[in-house]
């Protein structure tokens, strides 16, 4: 089911949908558009594996730019609530730029692959790529691919959050300018219940809630020591005391991120023939 075929993966969705009536506990950080605290970007360069994922021309998501042609975003980014459907046509990849109104990079979308075994009730596996039509290279200054983490997390490290999501989660609109702050990596269990927290997931953010990510920082990245550590996943609201944000740790994904990159393209027209089967019957 990995790399999914684009006709297949409509069905998908509506099979999610289905299957996941229940409402999420989480609050996903997907939505429209800041960072909590931190500073505006000045210099692209420093944030070149940032990516912005449109729809019909509105940011909504967080990407990392992994390879000359993918990148890695919550599989939250990738499946439409309420049995709407991604149409393809209308999802981009932008990059290069600061402002989410200024002049970018626009890169069509071939293939969305949301993880599997991504749950909406809990958020466990919140991980997904998304393959470009064409290239990012030539490799500039303002793009580059950031490598991603062999480790886990080590709290107490030091890493940076960047997205133009909200500034505060009661604001209707997002941030014009690319963000970044610099939050903590930090023990899960000190701060949110255990039950929540599943394999995959870790918490990052400032004990006060001075920095934090927020809706439209979803799927983007959270680095440390130049490699990707984390994907904005979700939060209790944004930027609250003693509430950190919630990640996904990729360095738990990276068989699936290197299987769902390599997979064949024969064997998953067959694998969506039978998945197309599967749904009808489910439909009866
Ligand atoms: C941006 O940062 C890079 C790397 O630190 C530096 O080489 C470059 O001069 C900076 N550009 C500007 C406009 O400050
Ligand atoms: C940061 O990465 C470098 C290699 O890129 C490594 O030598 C160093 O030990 C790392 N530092 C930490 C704190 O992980």
């Amino acid at each position: 089911m990995s790399c999914t075929p684009i006709k297949c993966f409509h069905l998908f969705i509506l099979s999610i949908c289905l299957l996941y009536q229940k409402q999420s506990l989480a609050e996903s950080k997907v939505g429209d558009l800041r960072i909590i605290g931190g500073n505006v970007v000045t210099n692209r360069s420093h944030f070149a594996y940032q990516a912005s994922i449109s729809y019909r021309t509105y940011h909504f998501c967080g990407g990392t730019i992994i390879s000359e042609n993918k990148i890695l975003t919550a599989a939250h980014c990738s499946i439409y609530e309420n049995g709407y459907n991604f149409n393809l046509r209308e999802l981009k990849v932008i990059v290069s730029h600061l402002k989410l109104n200024s002049a970018a990079k626009i890169y069509s979308v071939s293939k969305v692959i949301p993880h599997p075994n991504f749950d909406r009730s809990t958020m466990q596996n919140d991980i997904a790529i998304l393959k470009i039509r064409s290239s990012f290279e030539p490799w500039s200054e303002m793009v580059q691919p950031i490598p991603l983490s062999k480790n886990l997390p080590v709290p107490s490290t030091n890493c940076i959050i960047s997205g133009w999501g909200k500034l505060d989660e009661n604001e209707a609109g997002g941030s014009n300018d690319l963000r970044s702050a610099y939050v903590q990596i930090l023990k899960c269990e000190q701060f949110l219940a255990s039950s929540i927290i599943k394999m995959g997931m870790f918490c990052a953010g400032s004990f006060t809630g001075e920095t934090d990510s927020c809706q439209g920082d979803s799927g983007g990245p959270l680095v440390c020591n130049n490699t990707l550590v984390g994907i904005v996943s979700w939060g209790v609201g944004c930027g609250r005391p003693r509430l950190p944000g919630v990640y996904t740790d990729v360095s738990r994904y990276l068989d699936w991120i290197a299987e769902s990159c390599s997979m064949g393209t024969s064997s998953l027209s067959l694998t969506c023939v039978s998945f197309i089967s599967l749904v009808i019957l489910l439909l009866k």
